[in-house]
């Protein structure tokens, strides 16, 4: 293990992407301090982390919108920078409940910068999303693509987008890196921590592992009329453990470099629906039973991202590809039928 480069706040550090960036971290030298409220995620995957790091890692529960516990936090530990997860992240959720939505991650990073500005900390990490682009104009999406969400979920995203780069620029000395994530999916291949929704799944990577484990009868492929090859919508699909890589590249460029930058985070390959169902088959050995439904309102035919700021910038390009991205959600998925909540088997 690399020496000791410093301590970093990881809100939401309890959750799918945070997890997996938090044991990047520990194996590139950095320790994560993490925040989370558990409103979307489990302690056990902090133990699980911790289990694998070989080093207890120091977890406060907490909300990002108690700025006095986020300030308190930062001291308390001598954080150099924040990696800012937390937060909802359900698009069809967003179009319900649109105040819960702004309340949590627009005010919820409100807090946290008023108390990084609190305690003179001064980079900062957030986690966008490729939703800020909207319909696609042109593909592969580059960072100048207009941007226009279609959804309350991602006007948040674009909300904080703005408010960071209006502080960035306001010469208060805020370093931002602002990463546009594409789909993140996959699992770290110790098969201990991975993604685990709660109740329906309203990704597609996550619904087919589950129909693959048993949990649910058949996948519905959400539209097969779109002007794509076979006719189902195509995302650029990012191995989970690549993406947290990129958070440490991300960090590390904060701090040898001055200045802010906004970033793709993709491998600039888009697949179908179909191509992940055959991906996920190969993978676990089983056939994934699907039937055609509708169109999920709101969806777009293709969206993929051009990686290459991202590797100009941060030396930093995706190296999983779809056979990994699909076994290692397979071994998590099937080594942890039930998420965190799988009980131990007892011997009869
Ligand atoms: P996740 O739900 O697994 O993780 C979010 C974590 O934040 C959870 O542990 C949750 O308990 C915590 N949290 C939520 N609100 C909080 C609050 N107010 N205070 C403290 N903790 C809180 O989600 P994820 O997939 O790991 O996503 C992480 C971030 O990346 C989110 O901001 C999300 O919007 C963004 N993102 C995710 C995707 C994706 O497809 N997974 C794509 C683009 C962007
Ligand atoms: N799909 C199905 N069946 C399902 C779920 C999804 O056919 O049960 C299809 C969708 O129609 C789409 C594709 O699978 O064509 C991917 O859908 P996801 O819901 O997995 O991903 P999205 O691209 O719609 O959205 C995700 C996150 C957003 C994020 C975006 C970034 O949910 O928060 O990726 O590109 F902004």
């Amino acid at each position: 293990m690399n020496a000791d480069k410093g301590r970093v706040l990881v809100t939401g550090g309890a959750g799918f992407i945070g997890s997996h960036t938090c044991l990047a971290l520990v194996g590139a030298g950095w320790t994560p301090i993490i925040l989370d409220n558990f409103c979307n995620s489990s302690p056990t995957a902090i133990k699980r982390v911790s289990e694998l790091v070989q080093r207890e890692l120091v977890l406060v529960e907490g909300d990002i919108r108690d700025t006095d516990l986020c300030e308190k936090t930062l001291k308390d530990h001598s954080c150099e920078a924040v990696i800012h997860f937390a937060g909802l992240k359900a698009v069809g959720e967003s179009h319900e409940k649109p105040l819960d939505y702004y309340d949590a991650n627009v005010l919820g990073s409100h807090s946290l910068l008023r108390a990084m500005s609190a305690a003179s900390v001064n980079r900062f990490i957030f986690s966008s999303s490729a939703t800020v682009y909207g319909v696609p104009q042109s593909l592969p999406l580059t960072e100048d693509h207009p941007l226009a969400p279609t959804n309350p979920y991602g006007q948040t995203k674009l909300a904080v987008e703005n408010l960071l780069r209006d502080v960035a620029q306001s010469g208060q000395g805020l370093q931002c890196a602002i990463l546009r994530y594409f789909n993140p999916v996959g699992a770290d291949v110790s098969t201990r921590i991975g993604e685990d929704p709660r109740g329906i799944p309203n990704n597609l990577m996550p619904y087919i592992a589950q129909v693959a484990v048993g949990r649910r009868p058949h996948l519905n492929v959400m539209g097969n009329d779109y002007d794509t090859p076979d006719g189902t919508g195509v995302r650029d699909y990012i191995h989970v453990v690549d993406l947290a890589e990129a958070h440490v590249k991300a960090l590390e460029r904060l701090v040898s470099h001055d200045g802010s930058f906004t970033v793709n985070l993709g491998t600039g390959t888009g697949y179908s629906v179909l191509d992940m169902v055959r991906g996920f088959e190969k993978a676990c050995g089983k056939t994934i039973p699907y039937e055609i439904a509708k169109r999920r309102a709101g969806d777009v035919a293709s969206m993929y991202a051009d990686p290459a700021l991202a590797e100009t910038l941060l030396g930093w390009r995706a190296s999983r590809g779809i056979d990994e991205m699909c076994r290692d959600h397979w071994n998590w998925q099937s080594a942890n039928p039930n998420g965190y909540d799988t009980p131990v088997e007892t011997p009869a």
